[in-house]
């Protein structure tokens, strides 16, 4: 058992207060391997950027449990090292469970989500609830979610969109003692976010569903997954060599800064880092046909990773040089 004091990372409340007050959104970057670890804490160092690493139980399970906690301190003190001085978080992403929040708690992760979307409301509140009740004695903040954030692959839908209903979300909050919510305006996970045949074609978020969440809830901390931006830039890259990867569309980026303006600040992003992953890496594959050690494409992919970061933070959630704002 150990805390995240001891591993030297911060906790998400002071962040999101000052996200909230200063009208940016906190960056949760999820994570799989050393390389993208690496590269969010380099691209959000470089930025001054507060960050929340996000790992899924699925990642968990990858790269191991004892592994991720040693990593997660060894980011804390990477960042030192090279002379940063930005908070980071690590948060467990969609935990489905009260024993996978627990364990992630447990091993010194500084925040949890309990998604209970699939859920019937009575137990969502019920399993949120005690999901709180055990972080909040260890000084761990909790996310939870209302609605259901749908996840689209290849035409199939594999998770079924609802959007967040406003009129639960004071009850909810009240209720559970959730520290965060994400709520489900229009944003899905994956590559495949929208059924259009051009990028011109992707509909608004449903802004007025986020407008009325927050008339309901004040300043209280909301997050938006599925925020990925699907450049197209990696798409083509993609496909350009030997990939394939059609009608990928994520949300575009206007959509997201105005999001930051009206209570979403913190913002979720995992699909652009895989992609800009396999870019890079079949990229390189065709151009070095010669080449196998490991660090040169990992080493490619991980440097694009660091500029996408820094121009994400500046440019689309606002989050550059406000780490000193952060205690
Ligand atoms: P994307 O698939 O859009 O990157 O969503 C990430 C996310 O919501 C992680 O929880
Ligand atoms: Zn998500």
């Amino acid at each position: 058992m150990v805390s995240f004091e001891e591993l030297g990372l911060s906790n998400t409340k002071e962040m999101f207060e000052v996200a909230l007050e200063r009208k940016f959104a906190i960056p949760g970057y999820n994570a799989s391997n050393l390389e993208q670890l690496q590269g969010i804490i380099i691209g959000c160092g470089d930025s001054n950027s507060p960050v929340i690493i996000q790992i899924t139980q699925t990642s968990l399970k990858y790269a191991n449990k004892t592994m991720i906690r040693y990593m997660g301190e060894g980011c804390v003190k990477m960042s030192k090292d090279l002379g940063y001085d930005i908070p980071i978080a690590l948060h467990l992403d969609h935990g489905s469970s009260f024993e996978s929040c627990k364990a992630c708690i447990d091993i010194g992760f500084s925040s949890v989500m309990f998604d209970g979307s699939h859920l019937e409301y009575q137990k969502n509140v019920m399993i949120t609830k005690r999901v709180a009740n055990y972080a909040h004695q260890r000084n761990v903040n909790v996310e939870a979610e209302l609605g259901i954030i749908g996840r689209e692959d290849k035409g199939k839908e594999v998770e079924i969109q609802q959007y967040t209903d406003p009129e639960q979300v004071e009850d909810f909050v009240n209720r559970t003692g959730c520290d965060s919510l994400a709520i489900a305006i229009g944003t899905s996970h994956g590559a495949y976010k929208f059924k259009v045949e051009r990028a011109e074609d992707i509909p608004e978020l449903r802004f007025d569903i986020l407008q009325e969440i927050r008339k309901r809830l004040g300043k209280f901390p909301i997050v938006l997954h599925g925020a990925s931006s699907v450049p197209k830039k990696y798409v083509d890259i993609v496909n350009n060599y030997g990939g394939s990867l059609k009608k990928s569309f994520g949300v575009p980026e206007t959509q997201l800064r105005k999001a930051t303006q009206h209570g979403v600040c913190k913002i979720n992003v995992a699909t652009d880092s895989r992609i800009l992953f396999t870019a890079m890496i079949r990229k390189y594959f065709k151009e070095h046909v010669d080449h196998f050690d490991p660090r040169l494409y990992l080493g490619t992919a991980r440097q694009e990773l660091i500029e996408m970061i820094i121009r994400k933070n500046k440019e689309v959630l606002g989050s550059s040089g406000q780490a000193k704002y952060i205690s």
